[in-house]
């Protein structure tokens, strides 16, 4: 991890080691103060030489200064630093997760990536900053101070030796147990925060059925658990202070008692013991800052482990090594496809040594193939699982075989769960297939350049989103360079036109975030018109007009069918009046071919489609044979 994170320091190195250095000098001058002050009493008060008071008086209020300007640099510069080097972090992290791939991200919940994003790398620069400043100024105190007594006195320093030993054993044995239990209240910070985001995305619902008191309840159990979860790592921590109190003023005690005998037994001056005393509070003030810190690190150490593994995850669609640019028709062919999501990601157990160590295991690996240091065919030997996705053996598709022409109309219907989604999503390789292969333009589809396979193929997806901007800014989204004249073509296409010409604004209105202003149907027509801009040789409506009237979707078919022929559609629909006129239609039954063909044909053969369309024609009910429409 610490490797990982520290690669993203960047350009902030100069910053950093600048601070150390000022840091470091800081120290020196607070050491070097109390070294003077004992001359200053030996030499100058109880000899009585004024010259001596003054030479080293202002030799005191020099070291001052120079402690004021290091700590005012070695300040400024450790916050640029760690400044810095979260904002590197955020970018870095950004840039892996728009790499990601649907399987990637369906490892990770959004509001998990958004905890990482912020909460977590706030921790991480934190640290760093404490890192770069207590952790030297601490360390390079206590070992100057140590030094300084040594020289002074070395059986008194003995005290100093034991109670250093003695509080870096509880240092450790607190950042052990804290670091544990810091890990486990994040993972609740990303189930809190999924809370907050699930509801007030789906505020509406939980209004309309009145879900307030039990979604106010859900959230105060995430509360409490993670209340109860910060009380225990708490407690590792807070028993640091008191420890570290009492060790120091047992000190204090035992230097007073042995330095009175040393004074008389004229092996220690007064100025001396006045400095050990000095150097007593300097070793205190050190341990305090370096406890703080490191309840910080062992803090950070879980939001550390939670950003790595998103800057390590490997996009689970591999690029070509020598890519295709050019898709030659839109043509499609699935081959002894079968297909199985990956599985979740699973929380690692803390507790569990063996679980702790493979997850240590396959960081480790995941970083070396991310520094290409090790290929991700030969980690894929060392860990089946580096992906994280451990085929489950539930295939959503199998044994599909289906043989597509250029520009021919395909319509999927099926039962909900049937795996139409999951049948088209391997065409623009949103996911690749677990077996066989899936060719585009009599290619397989992982020999393309992925941005050349995704430019051929437009989707509509089921869960469409708009994003906040003008009609024209989303419409651009297809062909960033679109004329206004071609946003407009591609409006009628998709009937869109008239009900965007009737807004005041028209094509500038202005969508709000996930196009919560416009109607679901609007939507859905405003997506597919988006998709056309591409231009693309195979065009996908995923359920694209279950929120559009049927005259409407009717209207839409018969402008696909005469404004682009020679693209391939393939139009998914609950409805047997959406496909009907397709060339052929597949009807997909629990991940299977259940039948492909006309819709004469299918009504003929297939008994799936047969009782469907009997019941559509009675006038209700879609696949699932349930009446109303599906948004
Ligand atoms: N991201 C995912 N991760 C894991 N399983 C998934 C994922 N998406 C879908 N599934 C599962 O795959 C199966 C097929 O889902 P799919 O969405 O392809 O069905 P569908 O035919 O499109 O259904 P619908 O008509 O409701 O849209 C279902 O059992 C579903 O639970
Ligand atoms: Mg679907």
């Amino acid at each position: 991890m610490v490797r990982t994170l520290s690669g993203y320091i960047g350009k902030y190195k100069t910053a950093s080691v600048l601070s150390v250095l000022f840091v470091l000098g800081e120290a020196a001058m607070d050491i070097l103060l109390p070294f003077v002050m004992a001359k200053l009493i030996d030499q100058g008060i109880s000899s009585g030489d004024l010259g001596a008071v003054c030479r080293y008086g202002a030799l005191m209020f020099l070291c001052a200064v120079f402690a004021l300007i290091f700590g005012i640099g070695g300040g400024r510069c450790a916050s640029r630093a760690s400044s810095g080097f979260a904002s590197n972090l955020r970018d870095a992290m950004y840039v892996s997760i728009q790499n990601f791939s649907f399987s990637n991200i369906d490892k990770y919940s959004t509001a998990g990536l958004i905890t990482r994003l912020t909460t977590d790398v706030t921790n991480v620069q934190n640290a760093y900053q404490m890192i770069i400043r207590m952790t030297m100024r601490s360390p390079a105190m206590l070992i100057l101070a140590l030094c300084m007594t040594i020289s002074i006195s070395p059986r008194l320093s003995l005290i100093f030796l034991a109670a250093a030993l003695f509080l870096g054993c509880v240092l450790t044995y607190v950042l052990t147990h804290a670091t544990k239990a810091f890990s486990r209240v994040f993972v609740k910070y990303d189930d809190l925060n999924a809370r907050v985001q699930e509801n007030v995305t789906g505020i509406r619902v939980v209004k309309s059925f009145v879900r307030e008191e039990y979604e106010i309840g859900r959230f105060q159990k995430s509360l409490d658990e993670i209340y109860q979860l910060f009380v225990r790592a708490e407690t590792f921590v807070c028993t640091n202070f008191p420890i570290m109190m009492i060790t120091v003023y047992t000190c204090i005690i035992a230097i007073s008692w042995n330095g009175a005998h040393e004074i008389v037994a004229g092996r220690l001056t007064t100025g001396e013991l006045t400095s050990l005393f000095t150097y007593t509070m300097n070793i205190l003030i050190s341990l305090m800052f370096l406890s703080m810190a490191f309840v910080m690190i062992s803090m950070s150490v879980a939001s550390g482990r939670r950003i790595a593994e998103v800057l390590n995850e490997i996009p689970s669609i591999r690029r070509p090594d020598d890519p295709v640019f050019e898709v030659p028709d839109g043509s499609v062919d699935f081959c002894h496809v079968r297909f199985s999501y990956g599985k979740r990601r699973t929380p690692v157990d803390w507790d569990d040594p063996e679980a702790v160590r493979k997850y240590h295991q396959k960081q480790k690996l995941k970083e070396d193939v991310r520094q290409g240091r090790i290929s991700q065919k030969e980690a894929e030997k060392l860990d089946p699982d580096i992906m994280g996705t451990g085929w489950e053996k539930k295939y959503v598709l199998t044994g599909i075989d289906l043989h597509i022409r250029s520009g021919e109309t395909i319509g999927i219907i099926g039962g909900t769960g049937s795996s139409k989604s999951s049948l088209v999503s391997l065409i623009p390789r949103l996911y690749d297939a677990s077996d066989g292969e899936v060719r585009v333009g009599g290619r397989d589809v992982r020999e393309y350049d992925l941005k050349t396979l995704r430019d051929a193929v437009g989707m509509v997806l089921q869960k469409n989103t708009l994003f906040s901007g003008t009609i024209y800014d989303n419409l651009r989204w297809g062909n960033e360079h679109a004329t206004a004249e071609e946003c407009r073509e591609a409006c009628r296409l998709a009937c869109a036109d008239e009900f965007i010409r009737s807004f005041p604004e028209g094509y500038e209105t202005w969508l709000e975030q996930g196009g919560t202003n416009v109607s679901g149907g609007q939507r859905q027509r405003i997506c597919i018109a988006r998709a056309l801009l591409k231009k693309p040789k195979i065009l996908i409506l995923d359920d694209s007009t279950s929120a559009v009237d049927t005259a409407t979707d009717a209207a839409i078919r018969k402008a696909f069918r005469e404004s682009i022929p020679d693209t391939t559609k393939f139009i998914i629909s609950q409805r047997i009046s959406g496909v009907k006129d397709a060339d052929r239609i597949l009807v997909l039954d629990e991940g299977r071919i259940s039948g492909f063909g006309t819709h004469e044909e299918l009504l003929e053969t297939n008994e799936i489609y047969r009782s469907v369309a009997a019941v559509q024609s009675e006038g209700a009910g879609d696949f699932d044979q349930t009446a109303g429409r599906r948004d």
